[in-house]
């Protein structure tokens, strides 16, 4: 009998990404359950469409039937929560979705998977888990010096950490108080295919190739830790089958960049691949390196200044580290969006433009 996965947000960015690595595997089938926002594109899933061991339904975390009619009818072993508003901007602009579905929801999901798991029995109550996939962001700020580790004291910042850091919470509840089987993961910044581009690697990748300006937030010194979304996708199912209910397991890559790096690699990589003298629109603009797009736009209100994870714990105890080198990993992200230009254009035939976001909580 194959395993079922039910993963929540998988029409989005790392969502996605985890169900064709799922479906990889032969004995695995999978249920997403997604609401497609903004954020969710059934683009993502074309790979696996057909494969009669994929089921997408379209619904909210937050509807308490009908996330309990789906664990009752697919018996998943495991439950990944993924679904969640993921962009910081966007949650300075509008906080109320994100304690909605990222609180709210996640309440949901865990009561549901409660009532499930406490009516298994034997091995498939053993065995089942709830994986709350988290950020490192609930962390808050560093120094230039130290790392997040499991025991760093939470101190969310923005209005979408604050939001996961509360999901957060209730999944050591549930855990502590009813005994549900749940792990939380809190990784790093990810990168990769498939990532919606108002996020900054596949909007810098785009605004390139069109010659637009390549914002970068105040002086760009921001510090971020950065992962191969395969890596996540990887350890995510480690944890699954490994990890300890109950335990939380920070990931990251310790591969820090700030953000003006993030953006010269970028760059670096489209001079090379598609050099300014093959785009017949920067030709005539004479530009001979995509790095003399970069801008410097207002920083970000409240803008953490650095994120490092230490990521020891899941490395010696369930012996995951990344396997994909930044050089390689940036390369083949911007490779994807250059060959997947009908992706990125489908995007933009809906709402979203590239537009600033998330200046409203600015002083101004
Ligand atoms: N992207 C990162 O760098 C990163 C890093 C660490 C953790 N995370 C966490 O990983 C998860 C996935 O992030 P992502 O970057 O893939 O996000 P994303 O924004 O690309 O995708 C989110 C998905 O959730 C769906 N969704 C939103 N609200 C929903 C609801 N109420 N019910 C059902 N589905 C809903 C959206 O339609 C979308 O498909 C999030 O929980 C995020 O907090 C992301």
């Amino acid at each position: 009998m194959p395993i079922c996965h039910l993963v929540t947000g998988g029409a989005g960015f790392i969502g996605s990404n985890l169900v064709h690595t799922i479906l990889r595997s032969q004995d695995t089938r999978v249920v997403v359950l997604d609401r497609l926002t903004y954020a969710g594109n059934l683009d993502n899933l074309a790979p696996v469409a057909n494969d009669p061991r994929f089921t997408f339904v379209h619904g909210d975390i937050c509807d308490r039937d009908l996330v309990r009619s789906l664990l009752l009818t697919h018996k998943p072993r495991f439950v990944f929560n993924l679904a969640a508003e993921s962009h910081v901007d966007r949650s300075i602009d509008g906080p109320g979705e994100f304690v909605r579905t990222n609180v709210v929801g996640t309440f949901e999901m865990l009561d549901a998977a409660r009532h499930f798991w406490s009516a298994l029995q034997g091995e498939e109550r053993e065995r089942f888990r709830f994986i709350h996939v988290s950020t490192d962001e609930v962390y808050g700020s560093l120094g230039p010096e130290g790392f997040f580790t499991e025991q760093t004291k939470y101190a969310p910042n923005s209005p979408y950490a604050a939001s996961k850091a509360g999901a957060d919470h209730l999944a050591r509840a549930w855990f502590h108080t009813f005994g549900l089987p749940s792990v939380t993961t809190n990784c790093s910044n990810n990168y990769g295919p498939y990532q919606f581009p108002e996020k900054l690697i596949p909007l810098v990748t785009l605004n390139a190739l069109e010659g637009k300006p390549l914002p970068v937030y105040g002086d760009g010194k921001n510090v971020r830790d950065w992962l191969f979304v395969q890596d996540h996708c990887d350890a995510l199912l480690l944890v699954a089958r490994q990890g300890l209910p109950g335990e939380t397991y920070n990931i990251g890559g310790h591969n820090e960049r700030t953000t003006l790096q993030i953006v010269e690699s970028i760059c670096d990589v489209l001079d090379e691949l598609r050099p300014p003298s093959s785009v017949p629109a920067l030709h005539e603009r004479g530009l001979t390196s995509y790095r003399t797009l970069i801008t410097h736009v207002a920083d970000r209100p409240g803008h953490d200044r650095r994120y490092a994870i230490d990521p020891e714990k899941i490395s010696s105890q369930l012996g995951w580290s990344p396997t994909t080198r930044f050089d390689s990993g940036i390369r083949a992200t911007v490779s994807w969006y250059l060959e997947n230009r009908s992706w990125c254009e489908r995007i933009h035939q809906g709402v979203y433009r590239r537009e600033r976001l998330g200046l409203a909580g600015a002083s101004s």
